[in-house]
């Protein structure tokens, strides 16, 4: 039967359980189908009763063998630290998935995904889609410090059920696992011993940024998954505009070619009212 939801419509859902990943990340998992039928790189609008409507990456949980939508949530300002603080059996509204999805180009080989903290959401999923489809992925798991560490289970099963034919590598800011530096540094130095087909990452916009200086230099393709301030997610409001482009319609993954025309990535961006401001550049 054709299914002929309006997927802009907002709909209740209850909350079936949440999961403590780290000291500030939560996991909230609902049943809906279409969350279930997203791919790595889209996103729910979650609306969070009578505090806000907040963009987030859809995943997909199983528990038991029943499939369910769900969002990992990092406590920060209003908005998520409401939702973080959600329990079983409360009701939240989502409207969704929006925007396009990583791509796993034909032939591909190899692949080194670079990701920090809930940046990891869609980039797990992407970790297991490229194992499945025989891509020797190799992925970046980057977070503050060793506490913060976001779905290490989680990849470690995807390896070991997809016989283990990639690798895990750690970074942290403190040093406490793994790496002790940036994503971008770890890429860097595994770059410099092995070479790959495609980058693919998500998180904080200045480590993207340095993903993608790693691409030109390296030329390896990326594809990135940008962040902008969202109201409508339908390409109404223009609060997420980067250059000409609207990141809830035109993204949230630009490859190579289109990041190169977006001379605001890594520079600026604009707040809720519009008003843009400019990263502090890294050396
Ligand atoms: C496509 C997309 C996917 C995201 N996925 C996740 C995720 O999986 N997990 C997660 O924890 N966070 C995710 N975020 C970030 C999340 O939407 C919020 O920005 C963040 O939770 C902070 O919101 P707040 O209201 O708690 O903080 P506030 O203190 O109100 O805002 C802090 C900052 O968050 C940003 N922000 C706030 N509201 C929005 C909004 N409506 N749209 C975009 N940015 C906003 C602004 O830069 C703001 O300065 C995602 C954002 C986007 C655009
Ligand atoms: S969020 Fe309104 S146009 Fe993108």
């Amino acid at each position: 039967m054709v299914d002929h939801t309006n997927t802009d419509i907002l709909r209740s859902v209850q909350i079936e359980k949440v999961i403590v990943e780290t000291p500030s990340i939560r996991t909230i998992i609902f049943e809906d189908k279409h969350s279930v039928a997203s791919m790595p790189g889209q996103f729910l609008m979650v609306w969070i009763p009578q505090v806000e409507e907040l963009p987030m990456s859809v995943g997909i949980k199983s528990l038991g063998s029943h499939k369910f939508g769900a969002v990992t949530v990092r406590k920060y300002g209003p908005g998520s630290t409401a939702l973080y603080y959600k329990q079983g059996g409360e009701r939240i509204g989502i409207r969704g998935p929006y925007g396009n999805y990583f791509s796993i180009p034909k032939n591909l080989r190899n692949a080194l995904i670079i990701g920090g903290g809930t940046g990891l959401v869609p980039l797990v999923r992407l970790f297991g889609d490229l194992l499945h489809n025989h891509v020797n992925t190799t992925l970046i798991m980057g977070s503050r410090t060793r506490n913060e560490v976001l779905f290490e289970h989680k990849a470690q099963k995807i390896l070991t059920d997809n016989n283990r034919n990639g690798n895990i590598a750690f970074s942290t800011d403190d040093g406490t696992y793994g790496f002790k530096g940036s994503t971008v540094d770890l890429a860097e130095s595994i770059l410099l011993s092995k070479r790959f087909e495609m980058l693919y990452t998500c998180g904080p916009e200045l480590m993207m940024k340095g993903v993608q200086k790693l691409g030109e230099r390296f030329s390896i393709p990326v594809e990135a998954s940008l962040e902008r301030y969202m109201k409508c997610a339908i390409g109404i409001c223009g609060s997420c505009c980067i250059n000409d482009r609207l990141v809830c319609q035109d993204g949230t993954i630009f490859d190579s070619n289109r990041l190169r025309q977006l001379t605001e990535f890594g520079v600026s961006y604009r707040d809720k009212s519009g008003r843009l401001s400019y990263y502090i550049p890294q050396s």
